[in-house]
């Protein structure tokens, strides 16, 4: 969902960076062969994580929620050369698909990829983060989050995606709706928590910026 006007959309796009080839053509095929293409980060939000991770410049970054591994590579074109991606996701058909990409780029050796339920895999990551990127289901993103926040490193950030929720967040809420009740309480917790300093950003479906102090 596109919170601003089509012809805005179009402007800001036009002035922002290119998409690399590469990701056009990851993108392509995702369309062609994989379901539910539209959860792909696309142009303009990858040009946004690529942005914020060079900012940022992590040595170890986590991904919750790889899909075909298009924000994968745009975070990774941020990490420290000596620097390592962790990349979690539930579906195993993805592993494949995503690692011919991976090994594409300039990053292969350093995206490494973890297959299942993501709050099965983060207790084991016996390491910290510089920057998370937590776009996987909506209903555990508070475990994320509890589990995570211990794992960040002083001045980390924690990037979360989808936090307008094509604009549920601001209509009445169904009881039966459990995804947007948590995005609602998790936009809270973000604001609320006294370790963090968080801007959420209008940028396509709603993406928070929050830094560990
Ligand atoms: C919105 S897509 C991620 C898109 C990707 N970050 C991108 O921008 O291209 C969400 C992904 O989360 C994965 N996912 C859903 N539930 C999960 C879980 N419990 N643990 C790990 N991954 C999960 C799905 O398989 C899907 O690939």
């Amino acid at each position: 969902m596109h919170f601003i006007s089509e012809k805005i959309d179009k402007y800001v796009v036009k002035h922002s960076e290119n998409e690399p080839q590469l990701l056009k053509a990851l993108t392509r095929e995702t369309y062609q062969k994989v379901l539910q293409p539209r959860m792909i980060s696309g142009h303009y939000q990858g040009r946004v994580l690529s942005i914020i991770s060079k900012l940022i410049r992590p040595n170890v970054i986590l991904e919750i929620g790889t899909y075909t591994g298009y924000s994968a590579l745009c975070l990774a074109e941020g990490l420290d050369p000596d620097g390592v991606l962790h990349t979690i996701d539930i579906n195993e058909e993805l592993v494949d698909f995503q690692r011919r990409y991976f090994n594409k780029s300039a990053y292969g050796p350093q995206i490494l990829q973890h297959l299942g339920p993501a709050a099965d895999i983060i207790p084991t990551l016996d390491t910290k983060f510089d920057l998370i990127f937590i776009d996987a289901d909506k209903p555990n993103y508070i475990v994320y989050f509890n589990q995570i926040i211990d794992k960040l490193s002083p001045g980390g950030v924690i990037l979360s995606d989808n936090v307008l929720w094509s604009g549920k967040v601001v209509e009445e809420l169904d009881s039966k709706d459990l995804s947007t009740k948590i995005v609602l309480e998790y936009n809270t917790l973000l604001k609320e928590d006294p370790r963090l300093e968080t801007v959420l950003l209008p940028i396509r479906d709603g993406l928070t910026v929050s830094i560990r102090k």
